[in-house]
């Protein structure tokens, strides 16, 4: 084993990844170059955009502002994980297309993961909560307001 490499085992969207990294790599690069899952991006790599959002243990996370390695033993979910097997899309998804939410789709990632975990910890959204629950992710095309109809949308479906 070469000894300036760590071995780190984690969940991805249910699935056990392990691999010999250096210890400084982050963890947005573990999803993308180790699990191959490139859906989670990459934007501003300074904890900014939020193009990165990704759930550690239920949780919203940047995954650039963390090493893979403090990721240890923990189930990461990426966007990846929205849809069904077949490609049927998630409730959520389906919204951010009804409602126009998304245009050139870089951010599109981050949002969703972002918005999955606010409708988990709170299922009866208004449009407040909708932007402040946001606030750390940035998108260059929408205007947010179709986002957030998305999300209130989503939160109106959970609510019927
Ligand atoms: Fe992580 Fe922008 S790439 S916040
Ligand atoms: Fe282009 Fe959000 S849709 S950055």
């Amino acid at each position: 084993m070469d000894v300036s490499k760590t071995t780190v085992k984690l969940s991805i969207n249910g699935k056990t990844v392990q691999a010999e990294i250096e210890p400084r790599m982050l963890l947005v690069e573990f999803i993308r170059h180790v699990a191959e899952l490139t859906g989670t991006h990459i934007g501003c790599d300074t904890s900014y955009c939020g193009a990165c959002t990704v759930m550690i243990d239920g949780r919203a996370v940047k995954s650039c502002t963390h090493l893979a390695i403090q990721a240890q033993g923990k189930s990461i979910q990426t966007v990846e994980s929205l849809a069904d097997p077949d490609g049927t899309l998630s409730a959520l998804q389906k919204c951010f297309s009804e409602n126009h939410a998304l245009q050139c789709g870089f951010c599109t990632p981050g949002f969703l993961i972002a918005s999955t975990a606010l409708l988990a910890e709170n299922p009866d959204l208004d449009e407040f909560d909708v932007r402040k629950g946001l606030a750390g992710n940035t998108c260059r095309c929408t205007g947010y307001t179709p986002i957030v109809d998305a999300v209130l949308a989503a939160s109106e479906l959970r609510k019927s």
